[in-house]
């Protein structure tokens, strides 16, 4: 696959390429080009560099007042300009992450109804049934590496936002180009309209859905597989990534699909691999190992249970059964801590169910437990009380922290709260960005524990390896090669991640971890090149302009 979008098609010519994203360099265009593509006279006369037009954007953006028009002036230039838009977020992903993802991106999904103008990705509703192969062939692009889908249920921290949660697959593909560069040509942003449960939108007149309840049982089901059979037929290629499906269908969807198709749960798996990351970084500040850690999570949902089944297999790996295995991790959820002969204890909550007596809160948890790595995922904000921070420092010269819950309004503690209750001790990361922290003259900076780290390049090394699964193992490589690129300055500064603006390097590195396995489980028809590295840099999309003539 190429890495420059539609290389080889026929370029447009007059106003058509000016209106085209893919094609478009507003005043970069050459004299020459200008003359030869019959845009003469269509544009200003003085022709622009990207670097200088880049400088406008910027200047622009930064006038914006609120979040939300900063997300709008961006989106708008993605549809009008995409090289420059690329390049841009590439440049000052540090400033436009959060623009184009989350938070930002939570809101622009909340208001998406609202904010509306031009589409981008597929829709396919209940409407469609029975014609999903004929909506897909409708995508103009021969080939798709990545598709995201989702069907709106469990919308970040947000809930069920129906069709307005369009905003996140294609937020998420923006990032597999920025981040990884796949291509923007190989994307497609999916949402699979079922209908909504949230009222507010049944009554919203501006509403883009469609006005009924969400499909549920079979009928829920049978709409999935169509477009899982669909995706197959038209693009036996792409690598399909469930993204935000409520808790009830997440797992349900993976253990279905994971050993029939190429797809993947970023909710569940990604952030598994990421918080795997942090968890071996920490390894290296305490100098031990996972086999001898306790981790505790507050918080057994998709995330929680996600991180603690790839720890699982991480240690199955390094050769510990996996009965032992499992005993390393415990689970407080809203009704306390998971045991045996606890009662509503779910199906994904069994294999972390051990034979303990029963702890009713996180503080006598830890007590009982003395773990050394505590995890939250509860969505829950200020549970990582200072009791609960000294009383992990008591028991650990280096506690772990990581609280991962997202927005930063939901996070379990705040940077701030883990150095200064520790004492400074505290190991720490967050799901959402905080400043650095000064206490006693020196200077934390807390690491953000974002999925981008590893989702777009798993995403990279699937598409380059045409791997037909994507397997644990592809997630424990990811882990272990992001943790491998933390260097030692950044952990002197507390930082279990590498800075952001390395990720594109981070990135090409995990691709080629994950392509590594790809061949060496037998999951690919092709050759392993011997230049792996060398092969995947070669797939990532670079948005600068080249001439056209
Ligand atoms: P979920 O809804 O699947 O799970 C939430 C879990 O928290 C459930 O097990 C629930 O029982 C538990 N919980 C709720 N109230 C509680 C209480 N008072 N005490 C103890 N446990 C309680 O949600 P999911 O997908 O697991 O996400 C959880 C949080 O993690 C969210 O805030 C999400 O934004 C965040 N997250 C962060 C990521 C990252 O930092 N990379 C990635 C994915 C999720």
């Amino acid at each position: 696959m190429s890495d420059q979008p539609n290389k080889n098609k026929n370029i447009p010519t007059g106003i058509h390429l000016l209106q085209n994203p893919v094609w478009n360099k507003g005043t970069g265009f050459s004299k020459e080009e200008r003359e030869q593509l019959n845009i003469r006279g269509l544009l200003p006369p003085r022709i622009f560099s990207e670097s200088e037009q880049a400088l406008r954007i910027i200047e622009n953006f930064r006038k914006k007042t609120t979040d939300l028009e900063k997300y709008i002036y961006l989106i708008s230039l993605q549809d009008r300009n995409e090289t420059l838009f690329y390049r841009i977020l590439i440049d000052n992903i540090d400033e436009m992450m959060p623009i184009v993802y989350t938070p930002t991106v939570g809101e622009a999904c909340q208001k998406f109804d609202h904010i509306f103008r031009r589409p981008r990705g597929l829709y396919i509703s209940t409407e469609d049934r029975g014609s999903m192969k004929k909506i897909l062939q409708n995508w103009p692009e021969e080939k798709v590496g990545m598709v995201v889908v989702t069907d709106g249920e469990r919308i970040l921290g947000l809930g069920d936002q129906g069709t307005n949660g369009m905003g996140i697959p294609i937020g998420k593909l923006t990032l597999y180009t920025a981040c990884a560069g796949v291509s923007p040509h190989l994307c497609l942003p999916i949402m699979l309209d079922v209908g909504t449960n949230n009222e507010e939108l049944l009554k919203n007149p501006l509403y883009l859905g469609e006005f009924h309840h969400r499909l549920y049982g079979e009928e829920y089901d049978d709409f999935i597989e169509e477009f899982v059979q669909a995706v197959q037929e038209v693009y036996p290629e792409a690598i399909i990534q469930f993204e935000d499906f409520s808790n009830r269908n997440a797992f349900r969807l993976l253990e279905k699909y994971r050993d029939k198709v190429c797809c993947f749960n970023d909710d569940i798996q990604g952030t598994a691999s990421v918080a795997l990351s942090g968890i071996f970084t920490s390894l290296r500040i305490t100098k031990s190992k996972l086999k001898d850690q306790k981790i505790l999570f507050f918080g057994a949902g998709e995330a929680g249970l996600g991180i603690g089944s790839l720890v699982v297999n991480a240690l199955v790996k390094e050769g510990v059964p996996i009965d032992e295995a499992r005993k390393i991790s415990w689970y407080v959820d809203s009704r306390g801590l998971v045991v045996k002969d606890r009662k509503n204890v779910t199906k994904h909550k069994k294999p972390f169910a051990h034979e303990h007596p029963f702890s009713e809160t996180l503080l006598e948890a830890i007590h009982d437990i003395k773990p050394t790595i505590l995890i939250g995922a509860s969505g829950q904000a200020q549970t990582f009380t200072q009791d609960v921070i000294e009383t992990m420092s008591v028991y650990n010269e280096r506690p772990v922290i990581f609280a991962l819950s997202n927005p930063t309004s939901k996070s379990e503690c705040t940077a701030e709260q883990a150095y200064q209750w520790s004492n400074g001790n505290a190991i720490f990361a967050s799901g959402s960005p905080f400043d650095s922290v000064t206490l006693n003259g020196k200077t934390f900076v807390p690491g953000q524990g974002n999925n981008a780290y590893v989702f777009p390049g798993i995403g990279l090394g699937a598409i380059v390896s045409e791997t037909r699964r994507i397997t644990d193992e592809m997630f424990i490589e990811a882990a272990l090669t992001l943790s491998k690129y933390v260097t030692e300055e950044d952990l002197a500064k507390g930082r279990v991640y590498p800075a952001l603006d390395r990720i594109r390097d981070v990135s090409a590195y995990i691709a080629e971890a994950v392509a590594r396995v790809a061949y060496a489980s037998d999951l690919t028809e092709q050759e392993k090149p011997r230049d792996l590295l060398k092969v995947i840099k070669s797939h990532i999309y670079e948005p600068n302009y080249y001439s056209y003539i």
